[in-house]
């Protein structure tokens, strides 16, 4: 599992302007190994920034990727004075010619990505479907299912470098139709009934799941493992910090799915319930 793909990571570090948040320490260290590179898409605030933090005390090199790049600064500054080689990109997954910078700066620098995990996410209000617009579902679907399906594409050549590709897209329970057809949380996080009918959100996660199995299904060959995560119910902006566990809680099954060993499950669902391993949800 040693991270010697033919480009494995250099020292160089030209960025270009479009796609570059500045760097304010120098985190390039010169090192006989070369570091499992990843890109974690929202990762400015929240889960997101979280997984990038524990993927990085792992000892990777990791892309923030970062739609507000104040944001994003802020969180390169933070985890680089934790000793973490974190390097902000500018990426907005609506944005295909950021998407296509952020990917061609990491082949600049790192030649391969090993890791990618799809967490930037939107919400959408809880309305019914008969009360929710056409728009409103369109424009979940434009960062959760869309940019996800721009940021695979754009970044898979890199991917397929890597001799151990790892793809997690955080889902939701949300978008399990097993549970809203049982109007029932599997993780246990929620009463019974208490389930809210987001349907732009849940309609574009139970897309997302989707995606997640036809990825696996055809990337398979390829030994990229492509799993979709629930991180539990996670006090962030989305919900306005209602969740009741921590992002760092809610980063744990990401980053076990992202750090997968070799022959590792794909086309699976996996949230949070506390345990190790996470508990398997139904599609
Ligand atoms: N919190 C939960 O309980 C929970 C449960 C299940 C699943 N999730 C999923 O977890 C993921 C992370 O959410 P969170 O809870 O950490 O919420 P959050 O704090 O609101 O973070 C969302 C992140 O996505 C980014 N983002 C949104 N649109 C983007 C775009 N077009 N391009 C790039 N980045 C974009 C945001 O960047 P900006 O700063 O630019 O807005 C932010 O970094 C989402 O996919 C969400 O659906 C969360």
């Amino acid at each position: 599992m040693s991270p010697t793909g033919p480009h494995g990571a250099g020292a160089r570090t030209t960025r270009s302007a479009a796609t570059s948040c500045p760097v304010t320490s120098p985190a390039t260290r010169p090192s006989v190994t070369r570091p499992r590179v990843a890109l974690v898409t929202g990762a400015n605030k929240g889960i997101g920034r979280a997984v990038a933090r524990q993927l990085g005390e792992r000892g990777m090199r990791v892309y923030l990727g970062a739609r507000d790049e104040e944001r994003g600064r802020t969180a390169e500054r933070e985890l680089r004075e934790g000793g973490l080689d974190a390097r902000c990109l500018r990426l907005d997954v609506t944005d295909e010619s950021t998407v296509g910078l952020a990917a061609k700066r990491i082949e600049e620098e790192s030649g391969r990505l090993d890791v990618l995990v799809n967490n930037a996410g939107v919400g959408s209000s809880s309305h019914v479907p008969s009360r929710t617009s056409a728009d409103e579902v369109r424009q979940t679907f434009e960062t959760n299912v869309f940019g996800v399906v721009t940021v695979i594409n754009a970044l898979l050549p890199l991917l397929r470098r890597s001799d151990a590709g790892r793809i997690v897209n955080i889902s939701s329970m949300l978008g399990s139709l097993t549970a809203l057809a049982d109007d029932r949380d599997p993780t246990g996080a929620l009463p019974p009934g208490s389930l809210p009918p987001p349907t732009g959100y849940s309609t574009s996660k139970a897309a997302l799941n989707a995606l997640t199995v036809l990825y696996a299904r055809e990337l398979h060959e390829d030994g990229i493992l492509v799993n979709a995560a629930c991180p539990g119910f996670v006090a962030t902006d989305i919900n306005g910090g209602q969740g009741h566990l921590t992002p760092d809680q809610g980063a744990r099954i990401p980053v076990l799915l992202a750090t997968l060993p070799e022959g590792g499950r794909t086309a699976t669902f996996i949230g949070s319930d506390g345990s190790p391993a996470g508990v398997e949800l139904p599609w």
